[in-house]
């Protein structure tokens, strides 16, 4: 995708800093309306048909596991997080004001490293940024992964699932937010918590968006070579 000259200035020129819906102590630079901006985004970029502007919205999967991380701050407290697929930037934002020692928000989309940025200034955190396409690679050395809204395409699905749960396999915590879309996976996740997120009707099929938080557990294959069932038990060869 081209890069855009000062994605910065038109994040700034084309939304609204926000309390978001579902987790009031944090406020991101959000669009009000899809449309628009979706529009203005292909005209800055000077082509058509790119994906949605994700970073000016904040999904019902990250609202979900944003509320989660800041009720349930130990799960993070001085731990390395990652934030998959970090669009704004909201659950990164949310795992430091929870405690987490350091976040790194990783998302292939251009606009990203600015609206991370500028959510960070905005909640006074500092997340790290990396643009590069982590599922090339073993997942990163991290305690805690997180992955707001991942499943809404077949492909990316796939690879997600399969990717995470090689961290999973590893002892990683792996945390998902899900209003349970298309392609979330059917089995190995635990179910944490649910809640009523509110969203738009624009956005979504309604304005309420009855969202799942879930942790995923290690592969069967991978609990078959383990001494008992603790996860992050360490293997024997
Ligand atoms: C529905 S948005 C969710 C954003 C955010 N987690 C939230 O819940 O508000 C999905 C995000 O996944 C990102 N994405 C898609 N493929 C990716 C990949 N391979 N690596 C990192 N991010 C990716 C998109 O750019 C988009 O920002």
């Amino acid at each position: 995708m081209t890069r855009i000259a000062d994605p910065a200035a038109f994040i700034l020129a084309n939304t609204r800093l926000q309390p978001v819906p579902h987790a009031p102590e944090i406020s991101l630079w959000l669009a009000d309306e899809v449309t628009p901006i979706w529009r203005l985004t292909e005209e800055e970029l000077g082509e058509m048909g790119l994906p949605p502007p994700f970073w000016a919205f904040a999904w019902a999967g990250g609202q979900g596991l944003a509320r989660w991380l800041l009720d349930n701050p130990h799960e993070v407290a001085g731990r390395r997080v990652l934030d998959f697929a970090a669009g704004s930037g909201l659950v990164g934002v949310a795992a430091l004001q929870a405690g987490a020692a350091s976040v790194l928000c990783a998302d292939i989309d251009p606009f990203c490293a600015a609206a991370v940025a500028l959510n960070g200034q905005a909640n006074r955190v500092g997340l790290a940024f990396t643009d590069a396409n982590l599922l090339d690679a073993p997942p990163p050395v991290v305690e805690v992964i997180c992955a707001g809204d991942v499943f809404y395409e077949k492909p990316m699905a796939e690879r997600v699932l399969a990717w995470l749960t090689i961290a999973a396999d590893r002892g990683v915590r792996v945390l998902v937010g899900d209003p349970l879309r298309t392609y979330f996976p059917k089995s190995g996740l635990d179910l944490l918590a649910e809640y009523a997120v509110q969203t738009t009707r624009e956005l979504e099929d309604s304005a309420v968006k009855r969202t799942r938080v879930w942790s995923l557990g290690p592969s069967a294959a991978h609990r078959r070579r383990l001494p008992d069932d603790r996860p992050g038990t360490i293997l024997k060869p």
